[in-house]
């Protein structure tokens, strides 16, 4: 059994690019066709084997610990009506096992760093995982247990990358690496958002961490980085050489839901790959596309 037993959710962010959807609505309630983005990162969890999570809020987000809540009355209605079964199930495979959520807020915002440091007692000495939910990635067994197997395997830390366009390294966490196998390879340094003329590397960092504990000692400190951010990729250039330290190419399929467009893609694609509305999904794309 693994000993990756839990994750972290920072979702404390605005999300200022969504408004006015985001004024009431957590960004991480936004829907990708029925289920909202949080959603999905909690499945993807499960499907590593975690059941226990920290979700690192902020203000107007009480509503995603109502949604992974136990619904008494929602559920009782659903089985009085006895035709509502499928329901009554998507209902309860939303909800999170009494002690099993802990939602603490990071009450000023510092950075992504900051968020992962605020979720440090409920973590303990034990190896963990990070997901953004912004960014939506779909595959089998999925990216967070690809990691943990790779985390599995070495004992030491892991996240997940993907190539982007040089143009474009100054919007993620940018890894250099070494004796790379063509999935996994050895991280030898990182840097947050740099010029594409300073990169290291093309390949980025897309939201997905096996994180040893020590990250917290370097938290600890608030360096302040990139953007004038504590940030999490500083915490873990200083883990380098002191622990396995490895990247894996994600193949699967991502989605960055912290845009509009992305968004749209990940609502388009979640639809088409759906067995159940696929073939409805198609005919109705295609008819927009033909007016
Ligand atoms: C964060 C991380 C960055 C990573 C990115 C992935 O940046 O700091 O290293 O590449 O998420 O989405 P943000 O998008 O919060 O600025």
């Amino acid at each position: 059994m693994s000993r990756v037993r839990k994750a972290v959710f920072p979702v404390a962010g605005l999300g200022t690019r969504f408004l006015p959807a985001t004024k009431a609505i957590p960004k991480e309630m936004l829907t990708i066709v029925d289920r909202p983005l949080i959603q999905y990162a909690v499945d993807e969890c499960r499907a590593a084997g975690i059941e226990e999570f920290v979700f690192v809020t902020g203000r107007n987000k009480q509503v995603i610990e109502d949604h992974f809540d136990l619904a008494y009355e929602l559920e009782a209605t659903l089985e009085a009506r006895g035709n509502k079964q499928h329901e009554l199930g998507q209902t309860r495979a939303a909800t999170i096992r009494t002690g099993n959520a802990i939602f603490t807020r990071q009450q000023q915002p510092l950075g992504l760093g900051h968020a992962v440091w605020c979720a440090r007692p409920w973590i303990g000495n034990e190896p963990f995982a990070v997901l953004l939910p912004d960014e939506l990635t779909l595959s089998t067994p999925g990216c967070t247990a690809e990691l943990v197997n790779l985390h599995d395997r070495t004992g030491g830390s892991a996240i997940a990358v993907m190539d982007v366009p040089r143009e474009q390294t100054n919007r993620y966490g940018i890894v250099a690496i070494r004796n790379d196998d063509g999935t996994v390879a050895e991280v030898t340094g990182m840097v947050e958002k740099p010029k594409p003329a300073e990169a290291p590397s093309t390949l980025s960092i897309i939201g997905r961490y096996v994180l040893l504990p020590e990250v917290f000692e370097h938290l600890e400190r608030r360096d302040i980085g990139a953007g004038g951010e504590i940030q999490l990729t500083d915490a873990m250039a200083r883990m380098i050489g002191h622990g396995p330290f490895h990247a894996m190419r994600y193949r699967g399929a991502r989605y960055d839901c912290g845009n509009r467009l992305g968004f749209l893609e990940a609502n388009v694609a979640v639809s088409l790959a759906r067995p159940d509305i696929a073939a409805e999904s198609r005919a109705v794309i295609e008819s927009l596309l033909k007016s």
